[in-house]
This record gives C-alpha cells, structure tokens and sequence, in this order.
C-alpha cells in the first residue's frame, strides 16, 4: 500500500509532469496518475494526495478538477503543484475550497514558470522557453520535502 497519490493533468507541454516526476523519482511510497489516461476510483487508500496542472485559461484542466471534486477522501492531506504561462495570485482558488469542501487539509502549493505556446505566442516560439528549469524543479522537490510527508533523498 503506498501513501502518497500525485494525480497530474499536463496536457501542454509536459511542464507540470516535469515537476511531478522529479518529486516522484526514485520513491517508493509515491503512485502517480496521469488523470487523461487513468482515474483510480477509490484514493482512500492514500493519506497525501498530490493534484498537479498547468493553468489553462486561468485553471486547473478541467477532468483533474472534475475528477478531484468527487474522489477526494476526508482527512487526506493535499498539496497543489502548478506551471502557468504568467504566474499571479488565484490559479489554486477553485482548488482551495474543493479541499475544504471534501474536509481534506490543504498543505501548501508550488507554482512556477512553464514553456507556453498558446494561441499567438506560439508566432514568437511562446513565452518561458526552458521553464519550468533546473531551479524551479529543484525548487518543487524542496517544497515536496519541506512537507515532510516522508523522508526522501534530495538530490
Ligand atoms: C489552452 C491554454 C490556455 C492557457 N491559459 C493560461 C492562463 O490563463 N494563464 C497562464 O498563466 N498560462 C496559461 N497557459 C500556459 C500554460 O499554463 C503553461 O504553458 C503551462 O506550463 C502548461 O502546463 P503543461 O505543459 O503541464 O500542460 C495556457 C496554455 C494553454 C495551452
């Protein structure tokens, strides 16, 4: 039985999986989802769960949000990983108040920068070329650590 579920919609460029792979490499207590290919039905075996976007027209993808809305399990410990073209304050609100809504504790967030070719951006090779990079994804195992869910070898 493993503890912690990542479930991740990253349908872009594969920004965000970036983040969740580098926390997920290498442990043995860490399923991860990807939410376009596998929805597990039941999480209640999990006590942490992991939900992981990019941000598309100001949200988390929809089937993560969706499929979130209705899987999670009171008392889960949540935390939020995100990449966006633009980072500001909000991205993670929605996903705030289904944690509270579902009586899951919401443990912290971690967004960065991540390559956006999006609609006219693509003309100009996008914006965030290289994002999310070495520091950033450093920057989500430190955060990851930081939770101290579990002891894990940092690079
Ligand atoms: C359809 C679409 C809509 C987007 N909307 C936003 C947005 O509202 N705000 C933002 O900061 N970035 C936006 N972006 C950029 C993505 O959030 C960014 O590229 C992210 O790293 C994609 O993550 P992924 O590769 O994991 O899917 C959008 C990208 C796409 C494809």
């Amino acid at each position: 039985m493993k503890n912690i579920a990542i479930l991740v919609y990253s349908t872009h460029h594969g920004n965000t999986r970036k983040l969740v792979d580098a926390i997920a490499m290498g442990q043995d207590d860490i399923d991860v989802f990807d939410i376009t290919k596998e929805k597990p039905e039941d999480l209640s075996q999990y006590a942490v769960v992991g939900i992981a976007s990019g941000i598309y027209a100001g949200h988390f993808g929809k089937p993560l949000v969706n499929y979130v809305k209705t899987h999670l399990c009171e008392g889960q410990r949540v935390f939020v990983l995100y990449t966006c073209g633009m980072p500001r304050a909000g991205y993670t609100n929605e996903i705030k108040s289904i944690v509270e809504e579902s009586r899951c504790v919401y443990t912290g967030e971690y967004g960065c920068k991540g390559h956006n070719t999006f609609g006219p951006f693509k003309l100009f090779g996008g914006t965030g070329k290289g994002h999310p990079d070495a520091a950033e994804i450093q920057g989500a195992i430190d955060f990851f650590v930081g939770l101290k869910f579990k002891r894990m070898k940092v690079k």
